[in-house]
């Protein structure tokens, strides 16, 4: 009886975790780098297309690709992409360290990169186009690049 209980627990939050993350429109860069085929972040709410995040929270970014070459070092960046690119601070830009991909990449192996981003209190209450790549440290080639549209609301 206690298994069944705890069997039961365990299903529903697994269901509660995977409910929570939505599938969220995402663009392609204007490079030859690898776009995802689908984005999906835990947003606060999905208003027309847009994620909206609360300061304070941490959302775990997800996107699944199928890299084009193999890479053993990655190197995570986000920027806030208006007239110039501002990039954003206190993050953690060694994907493979920090577990935000398995790796090391392999060509053609599709997998997921997934990306824990908080969002600090200091951030303006804004839409905020955002922009993510990945980059092979040896090379210095972009491997995955996208544009995710976000509202900061406190
Ligand atoms: C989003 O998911 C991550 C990872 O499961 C979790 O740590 C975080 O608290 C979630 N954020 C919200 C706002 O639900």
């Amino acid at each position: 009886m206690a298994s069944l209980v705890f069997y039961v627990t365990v299903a529903c939050s697994l269901t509660l975790a995977l409910a929570d993350m939505e599938e969220v429109p995402f663009t392609s860069c204007n490079t030859a780098a690898v776009s995802p085929s689908e984005v999906r972040v835990n947003c606060s709410s999905l208003v027309r297309g847009v994620c909206v995040l609360t300061k304070g929270q941490t959302y775990s970014i997800q996107a699944d690709f199928t890299p084009e070459v193999s890479a053993e070092r990655v190197e995570s960046s986000v920027a806030w992409k208006t007239w110039v690119e501002m990039p954003l601070l206190g993050q953690n830009p060694n994907a493979c360290l920090a577990r935000q991909l398995r790796c090391p990449l392999e060509d053609g192996d599709s997998t997921t990169f997934t990306y824990p981003l908080h969002v600090p209190t200091y951030w303006m209450r804004r839409r905020y186009p955002l922009v993510w790549r990945l980059k092979d440290q040896t090379s210095n080639n972009l491997l995955l690049c996208f544009n995710l549209r976000v509202q900061i609301v406190s």
